[in-house]
């Protein structure tokens, strides 16, 4: 069997030690293989080792690092539009909330988005899609949540579908149709009974869910029944939990047995420890934190808790423009507490397991789709300290090159 590629010379070849989820201390322990060759077929990771079995093409990596690409687990494209000058509101005192109760904040880009039509969404965000395959990032999610009518949320969940079959980085879909209360409803709960009225036809693009559970905008109670019956009807279920004031959005989490907890920002010790010792996966997404200038949630108290901790970008055009891989995992370690080798599990492995593809994507290992970042780096520890410089030297997804050279 002749492989399709072979890439030789790698200085490091770094892979987390099992498939996500990976919880706790085995976070850390990586498996690193120095001066090794990876090869490709049909794909998939084929070959890993220091021999040169026989390929139709040979590329030279000599020096680089290689990673598996990136799983960016959490970010809400499909949008559309800027909110600078919210940024700059909120360095003259306005809270992200204060911004969003007053008819700003995520209702400003639901305005946008509204008036977008599929084709200039999808233009939009493609853009977007093409600079991530320039960060290593080979798998992402997006979610509706900009729509927040049945039109408009089945249009971005279009928009996702259409963007993953156009250009080669995977995207996942999740319905968050509960981010925000619009106008023209009563009460909380007769909106989530309009939702909860379309979901059929949010299956035909996703079977993931995801609520805002937040003080002020969907509280626990109002949460707790909507999400039951969407888990009733066979959808995965992820909370933003405890991003900007302890909510029990965290807790609501570990009760229903969700997929994740996403933020968790604010969350109190007693919910992290109820996190950490269930199945439920701690989302961090530090690049909020520090866009918003809030505190960054206690990584290091979950994962000596046994937990399992993934990263994402949390990318939205309000409370975080960041999807650079590099700067959240240098936020992760400087902020948030983890090692770089948790950082590297917790963007890989464990973003994977969150969006459940972890049986063919976030390790380097044989049988393994060959999605893979190659970095000009010493070594990978390294990562955090060189976030902000040229290190990327190629993406590769499923065996073909998609960013940068070799
Ligand atoms: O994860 N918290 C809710 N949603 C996003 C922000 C969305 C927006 O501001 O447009 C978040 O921070
Ligand atoms: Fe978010």
């Amino acid at each position: 069997m002749k492989l399709d590629t072979l890439i030789v010379g790698l200085k490091e070849v770094v892979s987390p030690i099992r498939k996500g989820p990976v919880r706790g201390n085995e976070m850390g322990q990586l498996k690193v293989r120095k001066r090794t060759n990876i090869g490709i077929k049909n794909g998939k990771i084929a070959y890993i080792g220091t021999e040169r079995p026989p390929a139709l093409r040979e590329v030279q990596a000599h020096g680089l690092v290689a990673l598996p690409g990136f799983v960016d687990c959490h970010t809400h494209i499909p949008f559309i539009g800027n909110r600078s000058f919210e940024f700059l509101m909120r360095l003259e005192g306005r809270s992200y909330m204060e911004i969003m109760e007053n008819g700003g904040g995520i209702f400003s880009t639901v305005k946008a988005v509204r008036e977008a039509s599929e084709a200039e969404l999808f233009r939009y965000n493609m853009k977007s899609l093409v600079e991530m395959a320039h960060y290593g990032i080979t798998t992402v999610e997006g979610k509706s949540g900009y729509g927040l009518d049945k039109e408009s949320e089945l249009k971005q969940l279009s928009v996702l579908k259409r963007l993953n079959a156009s250009q080669p980085i995977d995207v996942a879909s999740t319905f968050l149709g509960a981010h925000a209360f619009p106008d023209g409803y009563h009460k909380k709960s007769e909106y989530l009974e309009y939702l909860l009225g379309f979901v059929d036809k949010v299956r035909k693009y996703t079977n993931t869910a995801d609520i805002f559970c937040e003080k002020g905008v969907f509280e626990p109670e109002e949460s707790r029944r909507f999400l039951k019956e969407l888990k009733r009807r066979g959808f995965r279920i992820r909370l933003h939990a405890d991003e900007l004031v302890a909510s029990g959005g965290g807790k609501l989490a570990v009760e229903l047995g969700a997929v994740s907890a996403d933020h968790l920002i604010a969350a109190d010790d007693e919910t992290l420890r109820a996190i950490a010792s269930s199945d439920v996966t701690a989302v961090l997404m530090p690049g909020t934190s520090f866009f918003l200038r809030e505190k960054y949630a206690r990584g290091d108290f979950l994962i000596s808790h046994n937990g399992i901790v993934a990263l994402g970008s949390d990318f939205n055009p309000g409370s975080c423009n960041i999807y650079d891989p590099l700067l959240v995992i240098h936020l992760a370690v400087s902020r948030n507490g983890l090692k770089v080798e948790e950082a590297i599990t917790a963007y890989t492995a464990n973003s994977a397991h969150v969006l459940d593809v972890a049986d063919r994507k976030g390790l380097l290992e044989i049988g393994y789709d060959a999605d893979l970042v190659l970095l000009d780096l010493g070594s990978h520890l390294d990562l955090p300290y060189m976030f902000s410089r040229e290190v990327f030297a190629a993406t590769i997804k499923e065996g073909k090159v998609i960013a940068g050279d070799l």
